[in-house]
């Protein structure tokens, strides 16, 4: 059933829209449904033409800019591996782009903003499937903590801008996802894009084996990020509440099923290790989504027909891919 908060009340498609971030996977992927539904004038920067950690340029960039609505998708973001070992960097850099873009958009009259953050925001040992209420209730998971904290205090600024401001500002909390123009580097890959590099090397070099880090029983919800951005469009068009909503399918798989999906994608015929001396991160991540799926959206792609296709992107962007 709808909640009160759901109301259609569209973005006009001549707004002009900043989608910070919209190199990356999740930008990339709003730009391609913004373009789609026929947003006419769309702004983007990339990391070298301005670094979001710049207080001041940022300010500059939207004194000239003037956007009318905002989707902050530009993070510092990475994989267990990464998050473990450079904590610092994730709570830092995140905190400062955050800060930067949501106060530069309050300051300039930003009327309508997404923000982005993920669903390690909830505490590791959450009641599941985790619902949106479940933030603040417990302990997060360690190896992404610092992440976790960056992006609950970009939600806490959301709200207090409604609160302070009244202006009818949202958040989303996607579940893992993957998808064009995802980071696929070894070193800072999420599991999914470092799976399909991993079967797909394996492949491509006759090796007999694929060796994946943990136990492979952890469950994990996957989505695509074109069904994502969908959704990221039906909030902005519908939604105006303070609880960030969460964005999934609701479904979840163990990591050893996943894998076997994505060796079947790739075509690999070897055999499959895991390597328990490496972490396994939290036991299970499956959200609860009946908010979104009350208010009438619905996910579209299916997981084969979705990293078959991933793949195939792979493939043939395998000379261009983020290092
Ligand atoms: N990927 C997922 O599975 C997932 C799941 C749930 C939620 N999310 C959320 O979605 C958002 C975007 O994630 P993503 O997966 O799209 O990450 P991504 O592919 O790494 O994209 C992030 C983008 O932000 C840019 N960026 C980072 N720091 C910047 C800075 N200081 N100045 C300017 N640009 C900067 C990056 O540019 P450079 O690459 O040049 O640094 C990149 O284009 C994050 O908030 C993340 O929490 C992602």
């Amino acid at each position: 059933m709808r909640s009160a908060l759901f109301a259609d009340r569209p973005i006009d498609r001549h707004s002009t829209v900043y989608v910070a971030g919209h190199r990356g996977l999740v930008g990339s992927a709003i730009w391609r449904r913004l373009r789609g539904e026929g947003f006419t004038d769309l702004v983007g920067r990339s990391h070298d033409e301005l670094d979001l950690k710049d207080r001041s340029a940022v300010f500059e960039f939207f004194r000239s800019e003037r956007p009318d609505v905002v989707v902050l998708a530009a993070a510092k973001v990475g994989g267990i591996m990464a998050n473990n070992t450079y904590p610092v960097d994730f709570i830092s850099d995140n905190l400062q782009v955050q800060v930067n873009v949501l106060d530069a958009a309050l300051e300039y009259g930003v009327e309508r903003l997404l923000f982005l953050g993920s669903t390690c925001i909830y505490p590791k040992l959450a009641e599941q499937p985790i619902r949106e209420d479940a933030l603040l209730t417990g302990l997060l998971e360690p190896t992404n903590d610092a992440y976790a904290i960056a992006k609950i205090a970009g939600i806490l600024q959301v709200q207090a801008v409604r609160r302070q401001y009244g202006r009818p500002w949202i958040s989303a909390m996607p579940t893992n996802l993957y998808g064009p123009e995802d980071n696929f580097s070894p070193m800072t890959s999420h599991v999914l894009p470092a799976l399909i590099r991993r079967y797909e090397e394996a492949r491509l070099t006759d090796s007999p084996t694929v060796v994946n880090w943990g136990s492979g029983t952890p469950m994990r919800e996957f989505l695509h990020v074109d069904d994502m951005a969908a959704a990221c469009l039906h909030l902005l068009d519908t939604y105006d509440g303070p609880q960030q909503v969460n964005v999934g399918t609701g479904k979840d798989q163990s990591i050893k099923e996943i894998a076997c999906l994505v060796a079947e994608a790739v075509g690999f015929h070897g055999a499959t290790e895991w390597d328990t001396s490496k972490p396994d991160g939290t036991p299970r991540k499956l959200i609860d989504v009946s908010t979104l799926i009350g208010s009438g959206w619905e996910p579209q792609i299916g997981l084969r027909e979705g990293l078959e296709s991933t793949v195939a992107w792979f493939r043939e962007n395998v000379t261009a891919l983020r290092t």
